[in-house]
């Protein structure tokens, strides 16, 4: 059996929960290096993981004549030189969302990768969700049928009610909450529902001492005539969650998000719960796996930079609508 030889680069939060046990675990997978610019951070996830090498500058990464591919979970400011740099040095790609911090870095990545012959995916891991999937499975199996109108409601945050200080806050790194965070959502709004055409939203910032947005409230239009809201706070003093499909011929909701129970009903049949109680870590399993399968089967990854750019277009918009309070139509760019 032909094996993956991939490094991590990036070995905080999401590397350390997810990718490298992730990849440990998969055995079409040769974890080779890891790499952090904090040397401990590296030090630790190559002895925890039982990885022979690991460095402190990504372009020692790709310089390792035997490496076949990347998994980049650094800050978003960071992934448009680290992702150009791989695909140029010809290596597989799995970078974490957002594609960039800003909607130009991420069509600089989008362009590299259409010159590329590499595979690249982006870590929108909702799309390997079971209440997502089966979302999905809805609208396709014609029980909900077409959108009309999507939504979500994220107050708080999964890890808590307020996200930590540091490049999460800070807008130049991170893109803002809606870019580092509701991008989740507004690539699941355009998987369920086709492009979004206009944005129109409220940007708000609460918390002293931060240069992002901590409150948004966004109502894009899709090009079936759909629209889709989410209402998202950064603030808030208690976690309620909650997100769904009115489809043609049904509807879905669920309490909660990637935890959370569901109900669905259509025109033929009455309201039935459903229950899909998945640890969140299995997404990124499935994630991981597809991406490793993808290389290896050479076929298309899940979520492709064009995905991850569209996203950014919608969240860029939203952010372009409430600075100059009006509605934005897109697209913003050529692609
Ligand atoms: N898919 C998800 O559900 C999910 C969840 C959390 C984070 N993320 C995304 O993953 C990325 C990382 O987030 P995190 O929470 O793990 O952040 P983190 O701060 O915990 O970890 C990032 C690591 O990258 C390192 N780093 C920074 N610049 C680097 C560089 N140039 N080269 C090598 N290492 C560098 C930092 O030292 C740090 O250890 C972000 O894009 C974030 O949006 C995705």
């Amino acid at each position: 059996m032909k094996k993956l030889n991939v490094a991590v680069i990036g070995c905080g939060g999401i590397a350390n929960y997810a990718h490298l046990p992730n990849l440990v675990k998969l055995e079409q997978v040769n974890l080779i290096a890891t790499c952090d610019i904090i040397e401990e951070r590296a030090k630790q996830a190559a002895s925890k993981f039982k990885v022979s090498r690991f460095f402190t500058d990504y372009k020692d990464v790709l310089e390792l004549k035997d490496l076949d591919a990347v998994v980049v979970a650094t800050p978003p400011d960071t992934h448009k030189e680290i992702a150009i740099e791989a695909m140029k040095s010809n290596k597989h790609v799995f970078l974490e969302k957002p594609l960039a911090a800003t909607l130009e870095d991420a069509y600089e990545i989008y362009k590299q990768w259409k010159k590329s012959n590499v595979k690249f995916a982006v870590g929108f891991c909702l799309r390997h969700h079971g209440m997502f999937k089966y979302a999905k499975k809805l609208i396709e199996d014609n029980t909900i049928g077409e959108p009309v109108a999507l939504w979500r409601v994220a107050i708080g945050t999964a890890i808590g009610v307020l996200p930590p200080v540091g490049w999460l806050v800070d807008k130049n790194k991170s893109g803002g909450m809606v870019v580092e965070n509701t991008i989740h959502m507004i690539d699941s709004f355009i998987w369920f529902a086709g492009d979004i055409t206009s944005a129109l939203a409220k940007y708000k910032t609460e918390r002293k001492g931060i240069s992002i947005e901590d409150n948004a409230y966004i109502i894009f239009t899709h090009k079936n005539g759909a629209f889709s809201s989410v209402l998202q706070s950064w603030t808030a003093t208690h976690t309620y969650e909650s997100w769904g499909i009115v489809g043609k011929e049904g509807t879905v909701s669920v309490r909660g998000y990637v935890l959370g129970s569901m109900e669905v009903s259509s025109r033929n049949e009455s309201s039935r719960e459903v229950t899909i109680k998945e640890d969140p870590i299995v997404m990124y399993e499935k994630e991981m796996k597809d991406f490793v399968n993808s290389i290896l089967d050479n076929k298309p990854t899940f979520a492709s930079p064009l995905d991850g750019l569209k996203a950014m277009e919608a969240a860029v918009a939203a952010e372009k609508s409430s600075k100059e309070e009006k509605l934005i139509n897109l697209p913003l760019i050529e692609y």
